[in-house]
């Protein structure tokens, strides 16, 4: 890794390697190189406990190539707000939407400073389309849709993907408000798509690795169970197969015929 330092070699303002940060947790659970001493060993703290987080994370990824790819190519969405966009790595959601629709618009949102000095690798856009980049909270909300709008025009449908970003709001009724504040801009036609972790299959073991992960993580991470999930998509149509453990959402071949559930949910509903 060399971007994370500034042209006098020091590293960036707030980058700080002394803590782990989920999104360079998430990026070594990818198989990324995009973390450091202190993040590998928090994410084989985790493996420890729970071996197929290392799963969960690609089979949460691969979910995220099938619903842009869906969103794209079969119900024709052209606008894309991916807040808590990650690192970025292979099948980025701009390159997802545009292998299938090269017009398509992707405005990623993350918090974590590290995603925004790789937010390069995000913003290589076809030329017919158009990407940005916005460092911003998720609870800022105001912020996010004005910023966004330089690039989307929202009174065109437009899908909001939060993939495995809301476990960090940890207050129900601080996660929905911001849901329902971001997708309240959004006209008819418009999808909401969510990943986010449960303990419905693995129990008391993801439960402990998430106790564990609360211990040295500076934002603690929530579990929901499926039905608090859907409660995000409240008065919204969800899409077949609705809420599913991730490998369960419409999976395709090789994997079709051989779908193991786990602690990811996900679902995509319309407006
Ligand atoms: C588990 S990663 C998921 C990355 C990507 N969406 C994916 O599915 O592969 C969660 C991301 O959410 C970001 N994040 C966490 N809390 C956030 C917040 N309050 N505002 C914005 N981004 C946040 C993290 O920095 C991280 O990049």
């Amino acid at each position: 890794m060399t971007d994370e330092l500034g042209e006098d070699g020091q590293p960036r303002p707030g980058i700080d390697t002394t803590v782990p940060h989920s999104a360079r947790i998430w990026n070594y659970w990818l198989g990324g190189k995009d973390n450091y001493p202190v993040d590998r060993q928090a994410g084989e703290q985790t493996i420890a406990v729970l071996p197929e987080i290392v799963d969960i994370a690609r089979a949460s990824r691969q979910f995220l190539v099938r619903v842009v790819r869906y969103l794209a190519a079969e119900a024709g969405i052209r606008q894309f707000l991916d807040v808590g966009a990650g690192l970025p790595t292979v099948n980025n959601t701009h390159e997802v939407a545009q292998l299938a629709a090269p017009e398509s618009k992707v405005v990623y949102v993350d918090n974590d400073p590290l995603v925004l000095v790789y937010a390069r690798a995000l913003l290589t856009s076809s030329p017919e389309g158009a990407t940005d980049y916005i460092e911003a909270d998720a609870r800022d909300v105001d912020t996010i849709l004005e910023r966004a709008a330089a690039t989307l025009d929202f009174s065109k449908p437009a899908a909001v993907t939060m993939l495995g970003i809301l476990p960090f709001i940890g207050d129900d009724d601080e996660a929905k408000a911001i849901v329902t504040r971001l997708f309240a801009a959004l006209p008819a036609g418009s999808y909401l798509a969510i990943t986010h972790s449960t303990s419905e299959v693995s129990g008391e073991r993801v439960i402990e690795a998430v106790r564990q992960w609360n211990a040295v993580a500076p934002a603690p991470y929530t579990l929901r169970s499926p039905e608090q999930i859907a409660a995000f998509f409240t008065g919204l149509e969800l899409i077949e197969p609705g809420m599913v453990s991730c490998p369960e959402w419409r999976p395709e071949p090789p994997d079709a015929g051989r779908v193991q559930r786990m602690d990811e949910f996900c679902a995509l509903g319309r407006k």
